[in-house]
């Protein structure tokens, strides 16, 4: 019965047409057409069909218009998607308002800022605050150290409507905050009080950091990347796009990582989610390649495009069921690049292939020519990590779709970090899901030093990314799929002159007790002020550790309801994904990361401050 339900799906990105009033769709039918094919499946990644019904129409809604979901919405109308939406949850969808019209007016600043941004770099820009992605801040623009931390009080909290799952890396600069959002709106809010200044609407869902970036003519704009694949350049004062451009013609395009800035030009990472498509036997798996591609950042023109594979897709035999494969694939850019412009360098990571062979270029680290896109060099740190989601499940009918190697999928997830340490040598830090810290030469990406931080797994091992200063790696560990509560997580300092152990956090226990979708692997980014890194968990925590002894010096349990500043319910739960931005006092960090069903679900924005002030 199961082997024939999977087998003969067909329906998948045909959509259904024809229908308008709400009432004449069959939202099941719907459902059944286009998303049972895998819903109806036990997968670990994914909610099954009853699992869908203890979600909030609105987050499906949103899941499929613009979040993680899209590609197999694509054909469906608006009215539609509410419909399968409704069906999903068993429950009505009421008068929801999407999008921009979904925050309230009052939410809104009485006295907006009068004068334009100017100092791009006053707070925390972009992913990792610098364009060596180090996650660090100044203790001069952090206005945070280890005597103030313990003061540290909730100021004010921002809920984000229809979402389950906070995705946004918040940016602060000039008493701004700029985050964006799984439903696809990229927000604008004054950093002291919350109102909020302006809202743009994304095609798709925004998982990217914002990059404030000053052209040569003096323009700012800020830039992002969406989940359809989309690029945009916004006006930072009045949120009003300045251009937008698809990153490329791949169906399964996705952008994930922050694009960067620097002079005249935009790096923009490339990503998919084709290893979800490929598990599907009857897909042709797979034709998607990583890259980067290089735009003129006044126009959105594209400069330079390169594919982390060189080699183009072939066909490659069939699968089981006889449909025609293909490869080398994968090799997706989830993250953000790191510059070196004085070197004319440009740094990556590579995920996984998606079919077999496995390319020489996935699971690496690459460098390309900032003017030129040139390949550099090449590490690769993991042969033959061919890898579906299909793999996931043992049973024989899923199997067909997984590629023989079969993983284990040990992608990189975290930027590059460049370090020059107190004595002057340069270092590139690569962290991977296998829970393994790289030290590369960035001239020749010869490997110096490697330490095996923690336990790896397929979400981290290391997964979001670490921080640095000039003598120490932070690492936070995840392994929440392998390991339980008290078991997944940790964090570490790692010695930059050797990458000995400088100490080690134990997992934290005990926080999990009593809470559903809890544990406590940190997946979060972590970032550091001078003497504290900050590392949020999936356990709702929030913790400030000592950078010298690993001693927790604050810790705040997000896991709670909220009052807002506008008006928006919210409730804090797992923090994944984005790391916290300190700047000017403040500490801005997410809560809430109900992806998979398995962690627990929020839509806060909170911010921190001295003594609340
Ligand atoms: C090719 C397989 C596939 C199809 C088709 C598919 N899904 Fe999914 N769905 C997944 C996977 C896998 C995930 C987990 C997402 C991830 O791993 O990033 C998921 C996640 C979700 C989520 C949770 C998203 C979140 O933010 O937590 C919702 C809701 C959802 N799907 C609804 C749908 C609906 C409705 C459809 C049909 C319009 C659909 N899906 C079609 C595979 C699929």
């Amino acid at each position: 019965m199961r082997m024939i339900a999977w087998l003969t799906c067909c329906g998948l990105f045909l959509g259904a047409a024809g229908a308008t009033a709400a009432d004449d769709i069959d939202g099941k039918a719907l459902f059944d057409a286009n998303c049972a094919y895998c819903h109806d499946r036990e997968l670990p990644r994914m909610p099954s069909r009853a699992g869908l019904k203890e979600k909030d129409p609105r987050d499906i809604y949103t899941a499929i218009s613009a979040g993680v979901m899209a590609p197999y919405a694509r054909a469906l109308s608006h009215e539609q998607r509410r419909a399968v939406a409704e069906y999903a949850a068993g429950k009505s969808l009421g008068d929801f308002a999407s999008g921009a019209a979904a925050i309230p007016a009052s939410a809104y600043c009485k006295t907006p800022p009068t004068t334009p941004l100017e100092n791009i770099d006053s707070g925390w820009n972009g992913w990792g605050n610098d364009l060596a992605n180090t996650r660090r801040q100044d203790v001069a623009r952090g206005g945070i150290d280890r005597a103030s931390v313990a003061r540290l009080k909730l100021k004010w909290a921002f809920g984000v409507p229809a979402v389950s799952t906070m995705s946004g890396h918040p940016v602060v600069a000039d008493g701004r905050l700029f985050f964006g959002t799984f439903s696809g709106l990229v927000v604008a809010l004054d950093a002291e009080s919350g109102c909020a200044l302006w809202v743009f609407e994304a095609d798709g869902g925004v998982r990217t950091a914002l990059t404030l970036g000053k052209l040569p003519d003096g323009t700012i704009s800020l830039f992002f990347g969406d989940l359809a694949g989309n690029v945009y350049a916004v006006d930072p004062n009045t949120g009003q796009a300045r251009w937008k451009i698809l990153a490329d013609e791949h169906p399964h395009i996705r952008i994930t990582g922050t694009p960067m800035h620097y002079a005249d030009r935009l790096y923009v990472p490339l990503s998919s989610l084709e290893e979800v498509a490929g598990a599907m036997p009857d897909y042709e798996c797979c034709t998607f390649r990583g890259g980067v591609l290089a735009l003129d950042a006044a126009t959105g023109a594209e400069v330079w495009r390169r594919h982390t594979i060189a080699e183009p897709p072939s066909a490659r035999g069939k699968n089981a069921v006889g449909t025609q494969l293909w490869a080398p694939s994968g090799a997706a850019v989830w993250t953000a690049p790191t510059l070196d412009p004085d070197n004319n360098a440009l740094y990556i990571v590579t995920g996984d292939s998606y079919s077999d062979p496995a390319a020489p270029e996935s699971d690496a680290v690459m460098a390309l020519a900032m003017d030129s896109g040139e390949v550099k060099w090449i590490t690769q740190t993991l042969a033959g990590d061919a890898y579906t989601i299909a793999c996931m499940d043992p049973s024989p009918e899923a199997q067909v779709a997984c590629p023989e190697s079969a993983g284990p999928d040990l992608d990189f997830g975290s930027s590059p970090v460049l370090v020059t340490r107190d004595d002057g040598r340069r270092l590139l830090l690569a962290g991977q899901k296998s829970g393994v810290l790289f030290a590369l030469d960035p001239d020749t990406g010869e490997i110096q030093w490697q330490t095996k931080v923690g336990a790896g797994g397929i979400v981290g091992g290391i997964e979001w990314g670490f921080a640095s200063d000039t003598e120490k790696a932070y690492v936070a560990i995840s392994a929440a799929w392998e390991l339980g509560p008290g078991a997944a997580g940790g964090i570490s300092a790692v010695n930059l002159a050797d990458g000995s152990l400088a100490w080690q956090v134990a997992p934290h226990e005990g926080t999990c007790e009593g809470r559903e979708r809890c544990n406590t692997g940190q997946l979060a980014a972590v970032s550091v002020v001078d003497g504290l890194v900050f590392s949020g968990s999936l356990d709702g925590h929030l913790r400030a550790y000592d950078t010298a002894t690993g001693t927790v010096m604050w810790d705040f349990d997000t896991a709670r309801t909220f009052s807002t500043v506008n008006g928006v319910p919210a409730r804090g739960g797992a923090i994944n994904g984005p790391g916290p931005a300190i700047a000017q006092g403040h500490v801005y960090v997410n809560s809430g990361y109900g992806m998979w069903n398995r962690w627990m679900p929020g839509n806060a924005l909170i911010a921190f401050s001295i003594d609340g002030q």
